[in-house]
């Protein structure tokens, strides 16, 4: 019986250690969800503070500053032309649909980031790329 009731404890113990890990993404920091789903961005966008451009601009401190100021990049009229300051809004208008966003700008990403959440994690870790502290 004692047996009976330690294999049912340690069944209990296992389950609860089950969801807990397949909820890992879950107690992740959105800029760390971020930074995983850069990933999907990396293979034209550098994040790296100096790093070269790539087939798109360095994106370290993108957040703050207008659309095209990047100067090793040569971006398409469209972008360099946009009228506007990226930050929350305008990063998640412009992921969400590219191409709607600034009409004719060169960036190959078709259909966008459709997951309101993956934008929001995504814009969370572009917002940590400053070497300004505030
Ligand atoms: C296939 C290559 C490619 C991928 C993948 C890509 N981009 Fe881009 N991105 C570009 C290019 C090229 C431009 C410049 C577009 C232009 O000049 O019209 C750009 C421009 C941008 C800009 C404007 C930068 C500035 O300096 O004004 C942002 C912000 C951006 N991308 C974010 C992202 C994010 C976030 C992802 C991932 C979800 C991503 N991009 C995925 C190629 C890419």
């Amino acid at each position: 019986m004692k047996k009976l009731i330690l294999t049912v404890v340690l069944a209990a113990l296992s389950a609860c250690g089950g969801p807990a890990d397949s909820g890992a993404d879950a107690i992740r920091s959105p800029e760390e969800r971020g930074r995983r789903a850069f990933g999907q961005c990396g293979a034209c966008h550098t994040a790296r503070e100096g790093d070269a451009s790539r087939i798109g601009p360095n994106l370290f401190g993108v957040v703050g500053r207008h659309p095209g100021e990047v100067e090793d990049f040569a971006y398409s009229t469209a972008m360099r032309d946009a009228d506007h300051v990226w930050d929350a809004v305008t990063l998640d208008a412009f992921l969400a649909d590219p191409e709607g966003y600034v009409p004719k700008n060169r960036m190959a990403l078709p259909g966008g980031v459709p997951d309101p959440q993956r934008r929001a994690d995504l814009i969370a870790y572009l917002q940590t790329l400053t070497s300004d502290p505030n």
